[in-house]
């Protein structure tokens, strides 16, 4: 990392993310520990949130620490007007550390550079969510027992997906093939595609969740439609229902194959897909503890002595 703050899973090299894999590891297997003793975190959370703001708080209580935060903004001074920067001031004289979620993209990246105690960005609009990219990558490994040449595909909504957005950015060590399957209203933005390109990673783009492409894949990483970006609410109707995920959709799938989804869902994946061995999201969401325990105590500079 180049500076202590967690803004986009690009500050990760390759090697930290293999560290903090075994981080994680350490942590679901260790999932109490005393180190985060007279520390305070903040939860700022300009959006709303369930597991990302309760399993970053659920991991501050069980290193030890303790937490302050909101979870709605309106009852905050910045529905007063206070700015983003002010908030970010005065937060910094009570903690020790900020885990933020913001609607605008950037506000992470701007609230690091004006804070004194380390950022970690937990969601910035259609930008990053590295916390989610960790779990992941956590997730891609534990199930498939390697990162290394996977086939992926990612259904729903790419143009604001930001969780797709960190996950193309981290497996590019990892050579991954991608489909993305998207209306034309929500294809993976060009930037990412261009990211691709540059790092030689293939992808097909198509239209069609097809069972061609379902029993190719070793992930299938479901997104939810964000009515929440969308200006133009007829907009949202028309694409809102496109991809669901049925159970028997998954016949003539690979026995590895693992469906993720970073959840909230809607109806892209039916109810019928969860007693499926195949079906991950609550596993991946109980991942995501293991993953914030372990970046908190990175961005913190708090060395794991795995030995105890
Ligand atoms: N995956 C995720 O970010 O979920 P929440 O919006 O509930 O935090």
């Amino acid at each position: 990392m180049k500076n202590e703050s967690l803004v986009s899973i690009s500050d990760f090299t390759k090697e930290e993310m293999l560290e903090l894999l075994d981080d994680m590891r350490y942590f679901e297997a260790n999932p109490n520990r005393n180190l985060l003793q007279g520390k305070v975190a903040a939860t700022l959370f300009f959006e709303p949130s369930t597991r990302t703001r309760l399993s970053f708080e659920t991991a501050v209580n069980r290193l030890g620490g303790k937490v302050i935060g909101f979870s709605d903004a309106a009852t905050t001074s910045s529905s007063k007007g206070e700015t983003l920067k002010d908030t970010i001031m005065m937060v910094n004289n009570y903690v020790d550390l900020i885990i933020m979620r913001h609607h605008l993209e950037g506000a992470a990246r701007y609230a690091s550079e004006v804070s004194r105690v380390p950022i970690i960005n937990a969601g910035d609009g259609a930008n990053q969510h590295p916390s989610q990219t960790m779990l992941d990558l956590y997730s891609i490994y534990k199930t498939q027992g390697r990162l290394d040449n996977l086939t992926i595909t990612m259904v729903g909504d790419l143009k604001y997906g930001r969780t797709v957005h960190s996950l193309i950015m981290a497996m590019h060590y990892f050579n991954p093939t991608f489909n993305f399957v998207a209306a034309d209203e929500l294809q993976m933005p060009e930037q990412y595609k261009e990211f691709c390109r540059e790092h030689g990673i293939s992808f097909n783009e198509t239209a069609d969740f097809s069972a061609d492409v379902i029993n190719r894949s070793d992930i299938i990483y479901m997104t939810r439609v964000q009515r929440e970006r969308f200006t133009d609410l007829m907009e949202y109707e028309k694409v809102k229902n496109l991809y669901n995920l049925h159970n028997s959709m998954l016949d003539g799938s690979k026995d590895n194959l693992r469906i993720l989804h970073p959840l909230p869902r809607v109806n892209e994946i039916s109810t019928d897909v969860d007693d499926n061995p195949k079906a991950y999201y609550f596993q991946q969401a109980q991942n995501g503890l293991y993953a914030r325990q372990a970046i908190i105590c990175k961005v913190l500079g708090i060395k794991l002595n795995k030995e105890e």
